[in-house]
């Protein structure tokens, strides 16, 4: 979808919106089916499919449009109750129209309505209600560059930014942490973390480096080992099996936190890269630990220090790597496997998880401290300006 058209879908349709004014200039008489199978929808399949109707690739008209704003106010607020607006105010008489011809429908019953309409617009081949599709930088409520969504027990977070490689921006950081606390306190049992487009994710944001604060460079950096350490956190204090769905390259900030997943599945596609010195850094995610654990001392020092990029079976041959699967059938085989192990008793996953980790946990939390201890002078210096300066400027590319 065009960026133009996905605009006009989401301001037409982002509930924000519908809740002021709006451009209708056709007033139908609606004559709304009610379904059989009312008040079966959740609240969470009707936020799903506000979320789904932002992504329709298709306009649906206007007809449809009052449809659904109507069944929106209705099942939010219940029967019109708003003044019938001026003969000359068009747009807002239309929608006073179409939602007053709802009349007393009940709050669930419109609410399953949508999401029965939702479902029809997205077509026989859509997938289930409870899913968001991703698209080139699309949006979901509350989240500015993931889409988040929970099936078969999982909550899947995907980086939904694949015109920037998926590189994690400030606010991406703020919302990754957000969306693993929900996962954390949901009732899924497995969490994944994968990417939208050809890349996994292309590491830290590196304009996130031109942002600066009154209080200069340091503030800056002061303020990004703060936030690189809380992040950091979320990662090792997941309570929940944590798995990294690799579909593509990864770089950076994507590649030091996999020690801390307990499952990395990848495309033979996938490469990992860690070029802390070619940009003036250091290691980050605890890698300066996990990955000596991992790999020895020497495969370590080889990516850490040297940036040797991995393809994925070296990845995999390392240990870093669960398994490698070819690329035509990735999606297919990583996400059965993990609709099985779904299933799996979730106490019993999560304390085994808690039992294999737990020794650990203070050391990674002292590591992380410590890394970001030292990027906090790394990213003063020079020859990180100079990298950062140098890819901007586009002169350099890894
Ligand atoms: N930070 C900021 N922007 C990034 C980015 C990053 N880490 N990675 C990719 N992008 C942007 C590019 O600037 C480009 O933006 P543009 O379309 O506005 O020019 C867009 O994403 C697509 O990337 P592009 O460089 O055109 O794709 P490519 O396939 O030729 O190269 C990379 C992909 C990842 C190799 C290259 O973008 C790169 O070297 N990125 C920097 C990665 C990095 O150093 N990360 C930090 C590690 S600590």
């Amino acid at each position: 979808m065009s960026e133009i058209v996905r605009r006009i879908v989401r301001r037409w349709y982002h509930p924000s919106l519908l809740r002021s004014s709006g451009q209708y200039t056709w007033s139908p008489a609606l004559q709304l089916h009610t379904s059989g199978t009312a008040m079966s929808v959740t609240q969470k399949d009707f936020e799903n499919a506000m979320n789904q109707v932002k992504l329709l690739k298709k306009d649906p008209g206007n007809e449809v449009k009052l449809k659904l704003y109507a069944l929106y106010k209705q099942a939010t607020e219940g029967p019109c109750n708003i003044p019938k607006p001026g003969a000359f105010d068009f747009v807002n008489k239309a929608k006073w129209d179409a939602w007053n011809g709802l009349g007393s429908l009940p709050k669930e019953t419109a609410r399953q309505n949508y999401v029965d309409l939702v479902s029809s617009l997205s077509g026989p081949s859509s997938e289930s209600s409870s899913q968001v599709k991703p698209g080139a930088d699309s949006k979901q409520e509350g989240y500015e560059n993931l889409l988040v969504t929970s099936e078969d027990r999982i909550t899947k977070i995907l980086l939904n930014r694949p015109t920037k490689k998926n590189a994690i921006t400030t606010q991406m950081y703020h919302e990754i942490m957000l969306a693993l606390k929900a996962a954390s306190q949901d009732d899924s049992v497995l969490t994944v973390l994968t990417g939208s487009g050809d890349y996994y994710c292309s590491g830290n944001d590196l304009t996130n480096f031109t942002d600066i604060p009154p209080g200069g460079v340091e503030e800056k950096a002061k303020n990004s080992s703060f936030l690189l350490r809380d992040f950091v956190n979320c990662f090792i204090d997941f309570p929940k099996p944590l798995v990294a769905v690799v579909n593509g390259p990864a770089v950076g900030i994507s590649v030091t936190i996999l020690g801390l997943f307990d499952i990395v599945y990848a495309s033979d596609r996938a490469t990992f890269h860690t070029p802390f010195s070619h940009l003036g850094q250091s290691p980050e995610g605890c890698s300066s630990y996990t990955f000596p654990k991992i790999m020895g001392s020497s495969k370590a020092a080889e990516m850490l220090i040297f940036g040797k990029k991995l393809t994925a079976g070296e990845a995999c041959a390392q240990g870093l790597v669960t398994q490698v699967f070819p690329d035509s059938t990735f999606q297919k085989e990583v996400w059965t496997r993990l609709k099985a192990y779904s299933k799996l008793p979730p106490n019993a996953m999560r304390i085994s998880k808690e039992i294999i980790r737990k020794n650990e946990k203070e050391k990674l939390h002292a590591v992380n401290a410590e890394e970001c201890n030292v990027l906090l002078s790394r990213w003063q210096s020079d020859e990180c300006m100079n990298a950062v300066v140098n890819f901007l400027s586009r002169k350099a590319k890894l």
